[in-house]
């Protein structure tokens, strides 16, 4: 989970998608990072660490780190945030870079509009509210999404 802080939008997301995995019993690994390393080492923003606590998710612990261009060998799969996130990692990724393990996370939900999770760094407590609420949603449908093909696979393999 990427996008370009990694204090905002994608520490909500690494910790929504981990207790889905969690709930639904996966041996998936998830974590984030950020394109633009200005707030490495840093704990989540207080909102979203509030807004992820209200629905009983602790995302305390996590810590900024940049994203770099071995995630694109280590990761099965890469969602970017918004467009200008997957834009900065190409240019990070360099020849490492796979568009077919990269995707915009909301194409999950709205595939092919190319959506962006709105970055709410510059607005007001709400606005995380909503990140919260349609973040929520793709990690949904991610899981759906892979854990049935996961499922379909090991029964093929049976
Ligand atoms: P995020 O939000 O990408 O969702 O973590 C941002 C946080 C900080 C900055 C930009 C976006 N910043 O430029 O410092």
């Amino acid at each position: 989970m990427v996008c370009l802080g990694n204090i905002c939008r994608s520490p909500l997301a690494e910790g929504i998608l981990r207790e889905k995995i969690k709930k639904n019993g996966l041996d998936w690994t998830v974590d984030s990072a950020g394109t633009n390393g200005f707030h490495t080492g840093e704990a989540p923003h207080r909102f979203s660490q509030k807004i992820a606590s209200q629905h009983g998710i602790d995302i305390s612990h996590q810590r900024a780190r940049n994203f770099i261009a071995s995630d694109f060998e280590q990761y099965d799969k890469i969602y970017a945030m918004a467009s200008d996130v997957l834009h900065e990692m190409k240019q990070i990724g360099k020849n490492k870079f796979d568009a077919s393990k990269t995707a915009l996370l909301l194409n999950e939900i709205k595939p092919g509009c190319n959506l962006d999770v709105t970055d709410p760094w510059y607005g007001p407590e709400a606005g995380y509210q909503e990140v919260f609420e349609i973040i929520e949603k793709a990690c949904e449908a991610i899981v759906i999404k892979y854990a049935t093909h996961q499922k379909q696979l090991s029964t093929v393999h049976l």
